[in-house]
């Protein structure tokens, strides 16, 4: 019989956590009165047994909210844990401490929140006896086995309306345009934003560009008349030699590399190839920020209610999932560990093709 669950929002923030947070906290304290309290700052909460108790009227007010009312870490990993002493760092497995935690407050089942390094050390937790289910969250979108993460379609709006944006300066400027979007290592934004904003160039991770082929599409659009180009750029996006740009390097986090700055190194070689003046937006976190749209408030309370509902089933080690109109579940065994990327000749890609948006290729 479960009382009491706990809940946590772990990794990059993005639009919709909250939305998750108020459907799991009534859910379960409405529907089946149960109690919740929520770990804060991701696994640093359960670590270091720093939590609260909710009470319904905590999560009034926050659907259209976006961050996370518990706050969030993409650095903690409870199997490897930073720990300063005496000006020396040191990385210990704290999981057993985690275990105790849970024990101690009467936890009977975990609701974790997060994307591919949240829910692996969920499964990495299940294995150990802990009672969780997982919730896919990121606005890269590439976790393979649920069809969309929440998240995702704020991010390529926020993108879009970004694009349309540069399209009236670019047109004004005859200038190239180039904006670089998140992603890490899938095109997901790069790819949907740019078909929906009308880019005339999208490169992704999955198809490395060849620079001179850009610059032959920007050149033939001038000759066709039309003086300026759009360039969506995935942070990351990499030319033949196979060779990402790195921002920097965040020691102390489990996935350390940050990358950025293809789109600087790409609008260089335009300029130079072409002779045409271009500019860079970098969108950066505006991505991850801000109100999540319509179909993300109702993905997040869809994803919030199924994990309540998963836990009172007491079917454990699974990760809630959307699978065509349906949300379902699937095993977090299952769910980690491998990226949803785009496919290179995925249906996607090929319209794109087909209404002249060149890739690099
Ligand atoms: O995974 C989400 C994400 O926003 C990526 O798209 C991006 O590469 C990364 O997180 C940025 O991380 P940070 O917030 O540490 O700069």
């Amino acid at each position: 019989m479960i009382k009491r669950i706990g809940v946590l929002t772990g990794g990059g923030d993005c639009p919709g956590l909250n939305a998750v947070l108020r459907a799991v906290v009534k859910t379960a304290m409405v529907k089946y009165g149960y109690e919740v309290i929520g770990f804060r700052d991701g696994y640093r909460g359960l670590v270091m047994n720093d939590y609260m108790k909710f009470k319904p009227g905590d999560v009034s007010g926050i659907l259209d909210k976006g961050g996370t009312i518990l706050g969030t870490s993409n650095r903690d990993n409870p199997f490897s844990f930073r720990i300063e002493k005496d000006g020396k760092v040191e990385y210990k497995d704290l999981s057993e401490r985690v275990m105790d935690n849970v024990s101690m407050l009467e936890i009977d089942g975990m609701i974790l929140i997060g994307g591919d390094g949240t829910l692996t050390s969920a499964r990495d937790f299940f294995s150990k006896g802990l009672k969780v289910v997982g919730v896919p969250k990121t606005i890269d979108n590439d976790l393979c086995s649920t069809q969309v993460t929440f998240g995702f379609m704020t991010a390529v709006e926020t993108a879009t309306e970004a694009i349309d944006k540069l399209h009236s300066t670019a047109e004004s400027h005859h200038r190239v345009m180039i904006l670089e979007v998140m992603g890490r290592y899938a095109g997901w934004i790069a790819l949907e934003a740019g078909i929906a904003g009308g880019a005339d160039v999208i490169l992704i991770p999955e198809i490395p560009y060849d620079i001179d082929k850009v610059a032959k599409k920007i050149i033939e659009r001038k000759n066709a008349g039309k003086g300026f180009s759009i360039v969506v750029v995935a942070e990351g996006a990499k030319s033949l030699d196979g060779q990402v740009v790195v921002r920097k390097v965040v020691s102390d986090s489990p996935d350390p590399v940050r990358l950025g700055g293809v789109g600087n190194k790409i609008a260089d070689e335009i300029e130079k190839i072409t002779g045409i003046e271009t500019r860079v937006t970098v969108l950066g976190h505006l991505q991850r920020g801000g109100r999540p749209t319509p179909y993300d408030r109702i993905l997040s309370t869809r994803y919030g209610v199924a994990a309540v509902e998963m836990l009172h089933e007491e079917r454990f080690g699974v990760m809630v999932s959307l699978q065509g109109d349906e949300i379902t579940c699937v095993s977090l065994e299952d769910a980690v560990g491998r990226l949803k990327t785009v496919a290179p000749d995925g249906e996607l890609v090929r319209i794109a093709k087909s209404v002249g948006v060149g890739f690099g290729d």
